[in-house]
């Protein structure tokens, strides 16, 4: 018999505040026995986050490190980093993370912290992205999967997907239109990520090899 070397997954960490249909999206993807990572931790800063749920579900490991029990953004940030750094993560994800991360805490895990938002980044960075598109009366709008810089909504973007804004949207409408972009988008990027597909070069994010060679810009459903 042929023994069979398998190649270590990439440990993901997930950081949550709420319902976690992101998260969802992420663990309906590692149930795939050739997708190249696991979740390894799922983090909440709250311990009423409908996400953790989904997390018990799939056998996940859950901590909730509240942030109302530090007294700084650095201490909680040194908390996150611990238990991350424990639980051997090599790439953090934040899915829905309501809280702003440190300057230190993005530079400590450059390159290996991903960010999901709805909006086609840079356009319409902040919580209320939805009503900033709707306002703006654009035609497209969508989600974008992102490095994280210290900059809130900035970082090299690795894929986007965009949705049509239709006449008589409102903020539900064209939430649900993109969070069905968004769950496509997640476990896409983690996958090119983990596949070291993903290149970083002058702060652009380049996708090397297979058929996303050369498109920086992706719509999946396209
Ligand atoms: C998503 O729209 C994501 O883009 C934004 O927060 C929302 C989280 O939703 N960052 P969920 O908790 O993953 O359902």
């Amino acid at each position: 018999m042929v023994g069979l070397t398998s190649v270590p997954k990439l440990k993901l960490g997930v950081l949550i505040s709420g319902r976690g249909s992101n998260l969802q999206a992420l663990i309906d993807a590692t149930t795939d026995a050739s997708y190249p990572a696991e979740i390894a931790l799922v983090i909440s800063n709250r311990a009423d986050a409908g996400g953790l749920q989904r997390a018990v579900d799939a056998g996940i490991r859950t901590l909730v490190i509240p942030h109302k029990d530090f007294t700084n953004r650095e201490s909680f940030d040194a908390a996150l980093d611990n238990a991350l750094c424990e639980a051997e993560v090599g790439l953090v994800c934040l899915a829905g993370f309501m809280r702003l991360l440190t300057a230190g805490f993005a530079q400590s895990w450059h390159d290996r912290l991903i960010n999901i938002h709805p909006s086609l980044l840079p356009s319409f960075k902040g919580l209320d992205s939805h009503a900033q598109a709707l306002a703006a009366g654009v035609r497209f709008s969508g989600c974008t999967v992102h490095f994280v810089r210290p900059e809130m909504d900035a970082g090299p973007i690795i894929l986007q997907a965009a949705v049509p804004v239709h006449d008589g949207d409102d903020e539900d409408a064209l939430s649900r239109r993109i969070l069905e972009a968004e769950h496509r988008c997640y476990p896409l990027a983690v996958r090119l990520i983990a596949e070291g597909r993903v290149k970083i070069v002058d702060e652009i994010a380049r996708i090397t090899a297979g058929k996303f060679a050369q498109t920086p810009l992706l719509n999946p459903l396209g």
